[in-house]
């Protein structure tokens, strides 16, 4: 056959492997326990940070992720180490200062990464400019993402162009993000193939959602992708990530196949198969969802609805939300679904179809939405409900981050001698409440963490009354999944988290 070609493997083991399956629960210690072998087993690189690993490392673990960090690099030594990181979100839910976009990623890098992937769930450019920009500075490989979804104006043009953009910007890497395993093996096919005439390195990114991400693999790599996303076999599957053994196999004796260890792969696998037993992965995110497949709503994504409508009582309501979600991200102008969109498109669906009239109410993240805080939507936004919302108020059309003053002295003064280093500061801007209580209990001043929570979901007490009538309570403190301090605009958030309208 032609020229060897290897493709690259990118093991997303300790980081979005066990944030897909099993609520991004797995211990510092177990990652320490198979480290030193996967960093023999030839990967292009190894993803082990950032995404959802940073706040559960202290909200749940007890753990600082920094010093995760630290441990990781200690004994993982040959292979790259990758993180995931929300452009000007960083790992968060809102937009931080320029000034803490600059520090974290300075002390990241310092940390040990080497590959940061940059995203931004709008696919504004303006949001991924500054954390460009000092991930190179500071030496480290700029991976840009592409948040891969389907609508009228997410098409290989539109994906093109945010590409050439990127890589005009000083992208050295280009990575599509289907995270919610939406890509079909031949539109993967044509996206590689016209992403590769950009110039730079591709990686794909995919979730095995919806049952097609091995095939959409196959084919990136005759497209000529660079690197791909996998995961060592316990760990992978459903919401999580294709197996590498399986890649591995379906390549081999091709010019594609990738050049890894298999014997020291298995020895991996053999120990993730004893430490899966440690922890719960619920039902619904093993498995095909076919759910998927037909709404084009990322699994997560449904089973956070799920259960933010059990929690309202409202189970039997599901239906109609999931015919709600497209309308409304129509209406805010084409969002891909990811953190923070799916959420904020997700919950103002629940609202509109609880309370039986659509825009009754809108979130506080919404209407931030609609001012253009969050960045620029793929589409226009709805100009009606846009006016609706914001009555007279000018929408901002500039890069959103210019309007937040530097952040990290103010913070510093506030959390004082309780942050003990630079990397506990910028923690604590991250995550206030979080970090906050993490550094007390570190110091002895509150009890350590109680065992339940520690090592997966908290079984959701999904108790129904069936057939409940029309008119619903709305509770937004439970909508919300995630600290209401973590969102937008911490001033309205002390209000209230709703705005009625009209
Ligand atoms: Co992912």
């Amino acid at each position: 056959m032609t020229r060897k070609k290897p493709v690259g493997i990118t093991d997303t083991s300790f980081r979005d492997a066990h944030q897909s399956l099993m609520a991004t629960r797995m211990k510092t210690d177990h990652m320490l326990g198979v480290a030193e072998v996967m960093d023999g087993i030839g990967f292009h690189s190894m993803e082990v940070w950032g995404g959802a690993t940073f706040d559960t490392c202290m909200r749940f673990l007890d753990e600082d992720p920094w010093e995760r960090l630290r441990k990781l690099r200690g004994s993982i030594k040959k292979t790259k180490l990758q993180m995931l990181l929300r452009g000007q979100n960083l790992l968060g839910y809102r937009h931080y200062a320029d000034d803490v976009v600059e520090e974290f990623i300075k002390r990241a890098v310092a940390n040990g990464i080497d590959i940061i992937r940059i995203f931004d769930a709008l696919n504004d450019v303006r949001n991924m400019e500054k954390a460009m920009e000092v991930t190179s500075r500071e030496g480290a490989h700029v991976q840009v993402t592409i948040s891969y979804t389907l609508s009228p104006v997410h098409n290989l043009e539109y994906f093109t162009l945010v590409a050439r953009q990127l890589v005009e910007m000083g992208a050295h890497s280009i990575a599509i993000k289907d995270m919610a395993g939406l890509i079909s093996p031949y539109d993967a096919f044509e996206l590689v193939t016209m992403l590769k005439q950009v110039g730079v390195p591709v990686q794909l990114h995919c979730h095995y959602t919806s049952g097609m991400a091995s095939m959409a693999y196959l084919k990136a790599v005759e497209a000529g992708v660079d690197v791909v996303d996998t995961a060592c076999a316990p760990l992978a599957l459903g919401t999580s990530q294709p197996p590498t053994e399986s890649i591995a196999a379906a390549l081999r004796g091709t010019p594609y196949e990738p050049e890894l260890d298999l014997g020291l792969l298995s020895q991996a696998s053999e120990y993730f198969k004893e430490i899966r037993k440690s922890y719960y992965i619920p039902p619904e995110a093993l498995g095909v969802d076919t759910d998927v497949l037909s709404y084009q709503i990322p699994g997560g994504m449904i089973s956070n609805l799920a259960s933010q409508l059990a929690q309202q009582k409202a189970s039997h309501l599901l239906p109609e939300v999931l015919k709600e979600v497209p309308r409304v991200r129509e209406e805010l102008g084409f969002p891909p679904l990811v953190t923070p969109s799916s959420q904020i498109v997700g919950s103002q669906a629940v609202v509109n179809v609880l309370l039986g009239e659509r825009y009754k109410l809108v979130s506080t993240e919404v209407k931030n939405y609609l001012r253009g805080l969050y960045g620029r939507p793929p589409a226009p936004v709805n100009k009606e409900l846009q006016k609706k919302v914001l009555l007279d108020e000018e929408p901002v059309s500039g890069r959103p981050a210019d309007l937040i003053s530097p952040q990290l002295e103010s913070a510093k003064e506030e959390i004082g001698e309780l942050a003990e280093s630079i990397e506990d500061l910028i923690s604590y801007v991250l995550f206030p409440p979080v970090a906050e209580s993490f550094f007390r209990r570190r110091k002895g001043l509150l009890p350590p963490l109680a065992e339940e929570g520690k090592n997966g979901f908290a079984q959701s007490s999904a108790n129904e009354t069936a057939g409940c009538g029309r008119k619903h309570e709305v509770n937004f403190e439970q909508l919300y999944t995630v600290d209401k301090s973590l969102l937008l605009n911490d001033e309205d958030n002390k209000k209230y988290t709703a705005y009625p309208v009209g």
